[in-house]
């Protein structure tokens, strides 16, 4: 069972936070619960501190009589800094109800009280479920700091649709019922399922220099890739990300290198690769290289140039081959057009994979530069498809089906 961090911040819906708690804690979960100032005109500490059973904070001012410890631990001598070391011992921090304030708060990188401090120095996984009016969950405002949470690694779950707090309204906004949340939170699992593992992930797309000025390049966003190092941090992997051009922000324990060439990428890797456990090939690596790019741009005016190609090494396939016995080696592949899954199974045997993530890139709205995915992960055993969903969610099953492989990241 997991130690569970609950921020509740000032809404109608913090009546329901009460019920999640108390639900939590039946499950045998273990939960402290700190609170905004304004949250405090709808439930009162007392409510909380009695389901707990352990003291509910309300500013990072005042002294923690639990000294950031749950229910049952040994307190440490020294009296820590209350928003640090609450988030550095839970293993999930629930923020429920997350109001738009707070959730703007949130992306802003604000720290003005308790709770939204408390997220900004959070490395375990983070879940808010928002409850809010439709007008407001709806508003662009509220949409883009959403989804700057989501590009973080929080996990920020879709508020219920129905009535609403205000009298006659009915839309999306409402908090998610207690009993999906604590669902939600089981599957989050308190997880620190990867704590020890060291993960290597790469992401992007490379981009091949024609001239100084020009490049072949690819439409890989990152997004999965810093989705998969994201959902392996929250989970408590020591994650590398080899970045080639994406930008997509990962979080702040993840360890970026940025590369921009496949042979870049291939030099990082190559000194990377021995230090990780587990390795989540997701960059798209050019396959043709021009065969020499020119010093410098080439002028319009001497005609169309003929560009020659190279194929370049394939990364992957070998560091598959030179690997130890302990390294799990995971490969992505987009596929578009021909037969998806005959291809992949193909690419899995010959560059000697566990499992490789198909994505067929050829389906509208998944895949490269969009939110969402739509994967197989294929091992020698199965193909499974794995439920659409954001990247983020998709990347915590591709992290599940990776352990259900038993391979070798298995240390918790
Ligand atoms: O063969 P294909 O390019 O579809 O394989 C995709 C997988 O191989 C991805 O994991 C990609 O990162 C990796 N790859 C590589 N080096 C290349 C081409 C692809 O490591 N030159």
């Amino acid at each position: 069972m997991a130690k569970v961090l609950v921020g509740v911040s000032g809404g109608v819906a913090a009546y329901k936070a009460v019920e999640f708690v108390r639900l939590a804690v039946l499950a045998g979960h273990s939960v402290r619960v700190i609170q905004t100032p304004a949250s405090l005109r709808f439930v009162g500490r007392a409510t909380f501190s009695a389901i707990t059973g352990a003291p509910v904070l309300v500013s990072e001012f005042e002294s923690d009589p639990s000294r950031g410890c749950w229910p049952g631990e040994e307190l440490p001598e020294h009296a820590p800094i209350s928003h640090l070391a609450l988030v550095e011992n839970a293993d999930v921090f629930v923020v429920a109800p997350a109001t738009a304030n707070l959730i703007s708060r949130v992306a802003a990188g604000s720290s003005d009280e308790l709770v939204s401090a408390a997220v900004l120095a959070a490395n375990c996984r983070v879940l808010v479920a928002p409850a809010m009016n439709n007008r407001m969950w709806e508003n662009p405002a509220t949409v883009a700091n959403v989804a700057t949470l989501r590009e973080r690694g929080i996990t920020v779950l879709e508020p219920g649709e129905g009535q609403l707090a205000s009298h006659g309204e009915a839309g999306k906004g409402r908090l998610i019922e207690p009993r999906e949340l604590l669902a939600e939170l089981d599957s989050a699992g308190g997880r620190s399922d990867f704590r020890g593992v060291r993960v290597l992930v790469t992401a992007g797309g490379t981009r091949e220099a024609i001239d100084p000025v020009r490049f072949i390049g690819n439409r890989s966003s990152g997004r999965m890739g810093a989705a998969l190092a994201n959902a392996a941090a929250s989970r408590g992997a020591e994650v590398t990300i080899i970045c080639a051009n994406s930008s997509i922000p990962t979080s702040s324990d993840v360890k970026v290198i940025n590369v921009v060439s496949a042979a870049e990428l291939g030099d990082a890797c190559d000194q990377q690769f021995p230090n990780c456990d587990l390795l989540l090939m997701a960059a798209a690596v050019a396959d043709f290289i021009p065969t020499a790019a020119a010093d410098q741009k080439i002028k319009k005016s001497e005609g169309v140039p003929t560009i020659g190609l190279t194929a370049s090494p394939d990364i992957l396939a070998g560091l598959a081959g030179e690997r130890r016995a302990d390294q799990t080696v995971i490969g992505f592949a987009a596929e578009h057009g021909g037969d998806p899954l005959a291809n992949a199974r193909t690419k899995l045997k010959s560059k000697q994979l566990d499992a490789l993530v198909l994505n067929d890139v050829s389906v509208a709205d998944i895949g490269f530069e969009s939110e969402e995915n739509l994967v197989t992960f294929i091992s020698a055993d199965q193909e499974l498809e794995l439920a659409r969903g954001p990247k983020l969610d998709v990347a915590h099953s591709i992290l599940d089906q990776i352990k259900i492989l038993g391979t070798n990241p298995q240390k918790g």
